[in-house]
């Protein structure tokens, strides 16, 4: 069953219910300020931090589902109707609701007793402010009156104390109200030189800035009190509770239409020029009223969306792929990409399962989300290096987490996550491999943000390899530390006290726990390390890095092996972690696809043994599970994996982040189909039929759709923020379709389904335009017999950079 369905002309999944089984959510802003949006118009804004500079508040995990919102209502003075034009809060009965989610946008519409509504909600490029155009039509055959109430319930700014610190924040509220602006300035009269607005367009009828007042002290956001009797009360908060509320009359004529433009903001004045007169506690309103009045122009309005549009479908332009699959085009063309930014954007702060109040930036996670974006926004993308590289330990180990408005570490969590370094090799390839400016190796950075400390960004990835090398274990494979990519597969840490932290409990002394998966990953990050030596003529270096990767190979294939498939571990204890000798969690799925990706057991036959054993064992039509059996208890030695009820999560759930690393194991060895077959299990958009059970957004991927073991089988979980985007988007673009930027250029070597005939993309590639035909039509999946660039028949399938500009036709055919 679905709930919608996609528009691919205009990048939108347009949702045709409101009540969608989970809020289904979209992302306004893309630089600083941001919002979460729903198709019910329920979320919150932010500025850069969720946690520490949020604007309007939310509340988590609420019954009815997804309350605190951007909300509007529409009242007929003659009835006394109201409703609310996005459903969310009143739940009124509507006639053609919809709801577009776009890139960076939503417009909800709907239409109740002949009075059409339409809000469009984004956030302008370069501005810390969202708009909101609503558009309200009279289609009845007889005048109309109106009012229409807007709401916003303002957070005191820390969104942690928000909900917890009542004793102070009941008393600390403070608003000004001038013509149509609401201004919330709780704090500023001490350190904060920022506020927050709420505009409208038009003369007020009246306003309301106190929730209670607006509401009414036991009414809920379905029956303002304000909206119920038609007039607002014209309230200024005083403590309490903060909120804003216009109140617009309107009266419409049948057939006519009028537009209301709402501007929700954030504001940072000087701190020597705060209040206007100087020295008074009035907000100094001089540098932000021609910011606000402008926007509030309907033409300003439209131009900032128009620049909106372009600015996505630039970033979208950079890869646009045209295949037989529907599923495959719109997932690589928009979704999928889009997903990517907004990991970026986010990390893992805000989203449905997020609270935003939560976590930092992952230092493995960010390194991930590298991989999915690097191509759309390479200088943002050398920034966020430079930034995680700044946290590095001088060990060469890193904090597992950093803080993204103090770019510091996290102590908190610490550090102990023996494949976090890894990963900031990989991130720093990828972005290489993108841009050629390996002038980034050079950069001065520091460790642990220390001033002193700097060294170029080079030997932040010799360290890296070295943390590793420096840490081995019994076997000569990696020690795991507190948690490898598997944050659950906690080994050294025993803990039987409940609520404690899996993850930073203290760990048992002397662990020896070792891990295979970082013994691929390390042979992966080593090859990659020796091109970059080999790109800054160190061929030495090179050669060192590769003996150290081909004596962890050797180690791999010797304690790694178990018969049939790679083994997970060796636990504190020395015994071994996903083997066929365990009675549960005999066969994980992350060392299938690390190890092949890293190229182990590609020439002897173990790369197909083991994807066999994950086609036989873990493969199920909703996807790829973790691990086989599920733990059917709490195994102390095992920590966080065995919490989970068998099928969720780490413990045998499909964790939608890993199957991508099947998929690029499968087309390592050429089996197109069943990388293609992994691919389309999880796609979302392939997906949508089963929405009922999927329940997650058809759009992007979730983290994890429960596994066979789970009663839910199918249900997919913790949609939007998560290292999946970015793997599916590598798996697609570069290994399927084989699209691949290399240091010295371009590969393409696809590996597809084989009843495909042709596939064609267009690839922007350090500034030079690839326009890419794929002909295969002798069946295969793999194998690139001709590349003709430009006309000329090319040596092989790495197309060397063409200048910045230039336009590069592409002919490549299989067999
Ligand atoms: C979650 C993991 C996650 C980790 C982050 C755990 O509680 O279950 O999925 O990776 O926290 O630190
Ligand atoms: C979520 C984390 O953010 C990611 O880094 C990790 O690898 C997975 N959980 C698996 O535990």
């Amino acid at each position: 069953m679905r709930y919608g369905h996609f528009d691919d002309e205009r990048r939108e999944y347009v949702i045709t219910r409101p009540d969608t089984p989970l809020p289904w959510i979209n992302y306004l802003g893309s630089e600083a300020y941001f919002g979460i949006i729903s198709n019910t118009a329920g979320g919150y804004s932010f500025y850069r931090d969720a946690r520490l500079r949020r604007l309007t508040r939310y509340r988590y995990n609420n019954v009815p589902f997804d309350l605190g919102g951007r909300y509007l209502y529409l009242r007929d003075t003659v009835s006394g109707d109201f409703w609310s034009p996005s459903w969310q809060p009143t739940r009124s009965e509507l006639e053609d609701y919809e709801c577009r989610h776009g890139m960076g946008y939503s417009a909800i519409s709907s239409r109740h007793e002949g009075i059409e509504a339409e809000t469009l909600y984004f956030v302008p490029v370069d501005e810390n402010l969202e708009i909101w155009r609503t558009r309200v039509t009279n289609k009845r055959d007889s005048e109309a009156k109106l009012s229409l109430f807007s709401a916003v319930e303002f957070c005191l700014w820390d969104a942690w104390d928000d909900q917890t610190n009542f004793q102070r924040n009941f008393s600390t509220g403070q608003v000004e109200v001038e013509g149509s602006v609401i201004y919330h300035k709780t704090e500023y009269r001490e350190r904060r030189d920022h506020f927050a607005y709420f505009a409208c367009s038009e003369p007020l009828a009246g306003f309301d800035t106190q929730r209670d007042t607006f509401l009414g002290a036991y009414n809920g956001w379905d029956s303002p009190a304000a909206v119920e009797r038609g007039e607002s009360f014209d309230s200024v908060a005083n403590g309490w509770a903060p909120c804003g509320s216009h109140h617009v009359e309107l009266t419409l004529a049948p057939g006519e239409s009028k537009e209301i433009v709402f501007v929700l903001g954030y504001w940072e004045n000087p701190d020597e020029a705060k209040f206007d007169p100087p020295g008074s506690q009035t907000i100094n309103k001089k540098l932000v009223k021609p910011v606000i009045e402008r926007y509030l122009r309907s033409d300003e309005a439209e131009g900032a969306f128009q620049r909106l549009r372009d600015y996505w479908s630039e970033l979208l332009g950079i890869l646009q792929v045209s295949t037989p699959d529907e599923h495959t085009n719109r997932m690589v063309n928009i979704w999928n990409a889009y997903q990517c930014m907004v990991t970026f954007n986010m990390s893992r702060s805000a989203s449905f399962y997020e609270s935003g109040i939560g976590r930092g930036m992952g230092f493995r996670d960010s390194n991930q989300d590298l991989l999915g974006f690097v191509h759309m926004v390479p200088g943002r993308a050398s920034e966020r290096i430079l930034d995680i590289a700044a946290t590095q330990l001088p060990s060469g180990g890193a904090y597992h987490q950093y803080q993204p408005l103090t770019k510091r570490g996290n102590d908190d969590v610490g550090s102990g996550f023996n494949d976090d370094p890894a990963w900031l090799i990989l991130g720093v390839a990828a972005y290489l491999k993108e841009t050629g400016d390996i002038s980034i190796l050079d950069e001065e950075v520091t460790y642990d943000n220390e001033p002193g400390s700097e060294s170029p960004l080079y030997e932040h990835l010799q360290r890296s390899l070295r943390y590793t090398l420096h840490r081995l274990g019994p076997h000569e494979l990696p020690l795991i530390g507190r948690a490898d990519w598997n944050d659950c597969l906690n080994l050294n840490c025993f803990s039987t006290t409940p609520g404690e932290s899996f993850q930073t409990t203290e760990n048992k002394e002397g662990g020896v726990a070792e891990s295979v998966f970082i013994g691929g990953l390390f042979v992966l990050a080593a090859e990659e390390l020796a091109q970059i030596a080999e790109l800054r003529g160190h061929t030495d270096e090179a050669k060192c890095y590769r003996d150290d990767g081909a004596k962890m190979e050797a180690t791999v294939r010797e304690h790694g092996w178990d018969g049939a498939w790679f083994r997970r571990a060796y636990d504190y204890f020395g015994d071994v972690v996903g083997s066929a000798d365990n009675e549960e969690g005999q066969i994980f799925i992350e060392p299938q696809g690390m190890c092949i990706i890293a190229g182990i057991g590609v020439d002897d036959g173990k790369a197909v043994q083991a994807l066999d054993s994950v086609s036989d064992r873990l493969a199920t039509k909703h996807g790829i599970v973790l691990q086989q059996p599920a733990f059917s208890h709490y195994y102390v030695n095992l920590g966080e994996i065995s919490s989970y009820p068998p099928g969720y999560k780490e413990n045998a759930g499909i964790f939608c982040h890993t199957n991508p690393w099947i998929m690029i194991a499968e087309t390592i060895i050429g089996r197109g189909d069943a990388a293609f077959d992994y691919y389309q299990r999880i796609n979302p958009s392939s997906r949508e039929d089963i929405s009922e059970l999927h329940r997650c957004e058809p759009y992007v991927y979730p983290q994890m759709i429960a596994g066979k073991d789970a009663p839910s089988f199918g249900e997919a979980k913790n949609s939007w923020l998560s290292g999946t985007a970015a793997w599916n988007f590598v798996a697609a673009s570069q290994w399927i379709l084989g699209i691949r930027a290399e240091y010295n250029g371009l590969r393409i070597d696809p590996c597809l389904p084989k009843d495909w005939e042709r596939f064609e993309a267009t690839r922007i590639f350090r500034g030079a335009t690839y326009r890419i035909s794929v002909n295969k039509p002798k069946g295969v999946c793999k194998g690139v017999t001709q590349v003709v660039v430009n006309g000329t028949k090319a040596e092989d399938n790495l197309i060397a950079p063409h200048p910045a500009g230039s336009e590069v036709v592409v002919e490549v055919t299989m067999g």
